[in-house]
């Protein structure tokens, strides 16, 4: 049997490239750099150029498609997942690296059918690293199958979080409380490269052995969650409970038994929902 989502994928991983091109060139410019909710949530005028350039060409060939994206979102379109094909994306993953041109900047497109993920596709543009996975078919970076570290014992992972500014004060006193509490399991460490679906992909490939954030968003998800399940790798909810694309909290990791003692680490602080009405945006 064909299968019926192929021809999306193909034409996400060109469409992805074309983009990533796009953001490469701009590194060579000037940055304008602009702000949505706060002085740190930054975003750029190649950030609202490439997510037209991506719609725009996934409209023209598949023109019933929905479509989810964090620019159209900030200018007010509803991010509410429905059961019909959708694109969930994010031009640029990482847009305070591409800011400073710290090197971990990504394009991440996920495709949802009913709400299930069916293919997501993460390019990071300046390691020029094509992630790609289809459900139930394997992940692939740059056409090579990869898979998670396999580790089962979370004081011998190397931990990814974000570490980023927040207003709220008990947020920002919870964050740091979660830091300390992970590294003194001790973990061997812990790392913040800045791009949630890069940090994914790192899980996958088992460069990092789990990722965890609280205050993330569906389209930093969608496309790393594809690429992380197909590496064999495995997503909850931070309390441990099933992971919601919509929830704006997760735990990746290379194992069952990793996320479950990490959840036991982590305290949570109230994000919203992604397809809550008024839901914070930063
Ligand atoms: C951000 C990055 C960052 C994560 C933030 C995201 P953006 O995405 O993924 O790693 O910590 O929560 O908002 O704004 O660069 O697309
Ligand atoms: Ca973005």
């Amino acid at each position: 049997m064909t299968d019926p989502w192929q021809e999306c994928m193909d034409h996400c991983v060109e469409i992805a490239k074309q983009a990533g091109k796009v953001i490469r060139e701009a590194l060579q410019d000037d940055i304008a750099v602009m702000h949505k909710s706060s002085q740190v949530d930054l975003v750029t005028e190649t950030d609202q150029r490439v997510e037209r350039l991506i719609i725009s060409s996934i409209r023209a060939k598949f023109p019933t498609h929905s479509f989810i994206a964090e620019e159209s979102v900030a200018a007010g379109a509803p991010s509410i997942l429905t059961d019909d094909p959708t694109w969930i994306i994010d031009p640029i993953d990482g847009t305070t690296n591409f800011v400073h041109g710290f090197p971990f900047v990504s394009v991440s497109i996920g495709f949802t059918v009913k709400k299930e993920i069916e293919f997501g596709v993460v390019y990071s543009c300046i390691e020029d690293k094509m992630y790609t996975a289809r459900k139930g078919k394997g992940a692939f970076c740059n056409g090579l199958p990869i898979k998670v570290s396999g580790q089962e014992d979370l004081s011998r992972c190397l931990v990814l979080t974000e570490v980023a500014f927040k207003k709220d004060q008990q947020q920002l006193d919870t964050m740091m409380a979660n830091l300390r509490s992970v590294l003194t399991i001790p973990v061997h460490g812990i790392r913040s490269p800045g791009s949630a679906a890069i940090n994914m992909c790192l899980v996958a490939s088992g460069a990092a052995d789990a990722y965890y954030h609280l205050g993330i968003h569906c389209w930093d998800m969608a496309g790393g969650t594809a690429v992380l399940t197909e590496a064999g790798g495995v997503i909850v909810d931070v309390s441990g409970g099933p992971f919601d694309l919509m929830s704006r909290r997760l735990i990746a990791a290379s194992s069952a038994a990793v996320a479950e003692r990490l959840a036991s680490h982590i305290v949570d602080f109230h994000v919203g929902r992604d397809d809550a009405l008024g839901s914070e945006k930063n």
